[in-house]
């Protein structure tokens, strides 16, 4: 079985507190938070400031996406708004491998997310330095968008990369996952889906995070 990360983008901002309470009393496993600076994407989000704020629940993680320029410089914030995870983009910054190194010494756990076009041959030497890999399966700034059907592929071939190096390293899936294809998405490999408008684009969260699960 695979875990559903709701991701707060599709939520209404203005009652995110009562959001994040509603998907988790309908069965999230993690909270996805999608931070965007509007350079690295086309759009502005949120930050630490807000994240700070958001409520706590038992058992379910802060996964924050850093779709952000120099993520390095704000690491240190994230540290302070007690996030669970923080995913950097390959793309987005020169010093990966130290990076991800300071995220475990602040005991966070460390991901890199991958934009559709960019190679897995990218990660391939810093997966010892990882905890979870994010593949993105659109190109990251918009909630909403269709689902890119070849990184299934992608998907599988991270796995076997993972497999191969006897590795525990999880994979998360984001950008137009729905009950359609996280069947195949969970044969090819995933551990985590990541769900913005299948989940806060329904009326009823349960039920939808529970037809994702189903697939
Ligand atoms: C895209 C974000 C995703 C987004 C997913 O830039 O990284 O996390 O919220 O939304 P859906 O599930 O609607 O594609
Ligand atoms: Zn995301």
């Amino acid at each position: 079985m695979f875990k559903v990360a709701p991701s707060v983008l599709s939520a209404s901002f203005a009652k995110l507190e009562t959001e994040i309470k509603a998907v988790v009393e309908a069965g999230a496993d993690l909270i996805h938070l999608d931070v965007m600076d509007g350079v690295f994407v086309p759009n502005i989000t949120f930050g630490p400031m807000i994240i700070q704020q958001m409520p706590r629940f038992e058992g379910v993680e802060l996964d924050a996406h850093l779709m952000i320029i120099n993520p390095e410089a704000h690491l240190q914030s994230f540290f302070e708004a007690k996030v669970d995870r923080i995913a950097l983009h390959v793309e987005s910054t020169t010093h990966l491998q130290r990076h991800l190194r300071l995220i475990r010494e602040n005991h966070v756990k460390s991901a890199v997310a991958l934009n559709p076009s960019t190679s897995l041959r990218d990660i391939e030497w810093v997966l010892e330095d990882l905890d979870m890999v994010v593949i993105m399966s659109v190109n990251p700034g918009f909630g909403g968008q269709k689902f890119i059907e070849r990184m299934i592929y992608k998907v599988e071939e991270i796995k076997e990369m993972i497999i191969r190096k006897g590795l525990k390293v999880e994979i998360e899936v984001d950008g137009g996952v729905t009950p359609e294809n996280a069947g195949s998405l969970k044969s090819a490999g995933m551990d985590i889906a990541v769900a913005g408008s299948a989940v806060f684009g329904k009326p009823d969260y349960a039920k939808a995070i529970t037809a994702l699960k189903e697939a």
